[in-house]
């Protein structure tokens, strides 16, 4: 990465502020942190920054209040947590901008960490406003951006606070950089990236900027509907996008034109419903029924995937391969990711459903890399430029 980051600027003593990606899942019911993952990874750069004698203030949204304050979005939970983890006291800020906070700011000491309120409690963080940039930017000496989850967003505490401190990168959003732009850049070969999900439209940029640079590309999940769609097979009820069809036509007769093999499933388990009540049942893709949807890859499918993966180098994994909430429809999913551990590769799992559902298994550990960047690692896979990265500042500039 070309962009500068924590290590190349003097923190000691300084008022760090640090974006975060803090946008965890929490129980709907009880409020408590189901996956605390993207909180654990900012570790490395707070430690760095405290070790330092760097006074430490952290900003995050948390789902999308739209601009209200919404009292079960507050942050005091996630800071509790992260005193926990960090085993430090955490204070929280009732706000994250004005006097009062100004004022909580200063009386920090060297090695304090501070978090502020959801930034998405003010509608001009989403708006991307100068102005409340300018505002955030007054609470530190240097803007740190580790919030690699959000870095595709042109919100204001993202691409804005660079204009008024000095801004680079976390220790987290240059790993992400680094080993997300390394399976651009130089991959291991033979390279297989394996999608899933629903939608073939959110993927279509990523499919078509890798696709260069893999040797094969495994289609499983809801988007293998509109690829079995696209070469001719009958897919049931299952849901399939207006105009995806033909995206995914053009997307198998590029794969072929640049010399890489696209594999779809030979079976799949279709249901009535996606429901937690219906059964599946396994049939092969030529004979899906009228009336059924498709809700995992079948048992041979999961053989020749696996064949694929284990004689592969690099595996790049993004998507279910069913509906992985259900768990008689989750099989197909759970078998891929219990391989990742055992394969002799590189193997990185992009962020998002697939990334919770290897941090549910607990193998987040036993693969090379997991991204926190559901949203932001398609648009950086796609060939983007993620505004949260072009806003700090070159190598070398300061
Ligand atoms: C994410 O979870 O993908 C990021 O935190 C960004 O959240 P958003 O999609 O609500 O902008």
């Amino acid at each position: 990465m070309n962009k500068m980051t924590i290590r190349d600027i003097e923190v000691a003593g300084k008022r760090v502020l640090v974006r975060v990606d803090f946008n965890v899942p929490v129980d709907a019911e009880t409020g408590a942190i189901v996956d605390d993952s993207r909180i654990r990874a900012t570790l490395p750069t707070i430690r760095y920054l405290t070790d330092r004698n760097a006074r430490v203030i952290l900003i995050s949204h948390l789902g999308r209040p739209k601009g209200r304050v919404v009292d079960s979005l507050r942050l005091t939970p996630v800071a509790q947590r992260l005193s926990q983890i960090l085993g430090q006291q955490v204070g929280v800020a009732a706000n994250c901008i004005g006097p009062e906070v100004e004022k909580s700011v200063e009386t920090l000491k060297a090695g304090d960490v501070l978090l502020l309120e959801n930034l998405r409690f003010h509608s001009n963080e989403e708006t991307g406003s100068s102005e409340f940039a300018r505002d955030l930017s007054r609470l530190g000496d240097i803007f740190v951006n580790d919030a690699f989850g959000t870095s595709h967003r042109a919100h204001a505490s993202i691409g804005g606070i660079g204009q008024y401190l000095p801004a680079v990168a976390g220790l987290l959003l240059e790993k992400e950089i680094n080993t997300l732009g390394g399976l651009l850049e130089h991959p291991v070969h033979p390279f297989t990236s394996v999608f899933g999900g629903t939608k073939v439209s959110d993927k279509v940029a990523m499919l078509k900027n890798i696709m260069g640079k893999v040797d094969c590309l495994l289609i499983g999940g809801g988007m293998a509907a509109t690829f079995l769609k696209a070469m001719g097979y009958e897919v049931g009820k299952s849901l399939i996008e207006a105009d995806s069809v033909d995206m995914a036509t053009e997307l198998i007769k590029e794969t072929e034109m640049r010399g890489a093999r696209l594999i779809l499933p030979v079976d799949v388990v279709v249901a009535d419903e996606i429901e937690s009540k219906s059964k599946g049942r396994v049939v092969p893709v030529d004979a899906i029924p009228g009336d059924k949807k498709i809700v995992d890859i079948g048992p041979r499918t999961v053989e020749q995937f696996s064949e694929e993966l284990k004689s592969s180098w690099t595996v790049f994994w993004n998507g279910p391969m069913g509906v992985e909430e259900i768990p008689q429809f989750a099989v197909g999913t759970q078998a891929l990711a219990k391989l990742l551990p055992t394969l002799n590769g590189t193997t990185i799992v992009g962020g998002g459903s697939t990334a919770e559902v290897v941090d549910a298994m607990g193998l987040a550990d036993k693969v090379t890399f997991v991204s926190t960047g559901g949203g932001a690692s398609l648009k950086f896979l796609g060939g983007e430029e993620l505004p949260g990265v072009v806003a700090l500042r070159d190598k070398g500039t300061i």
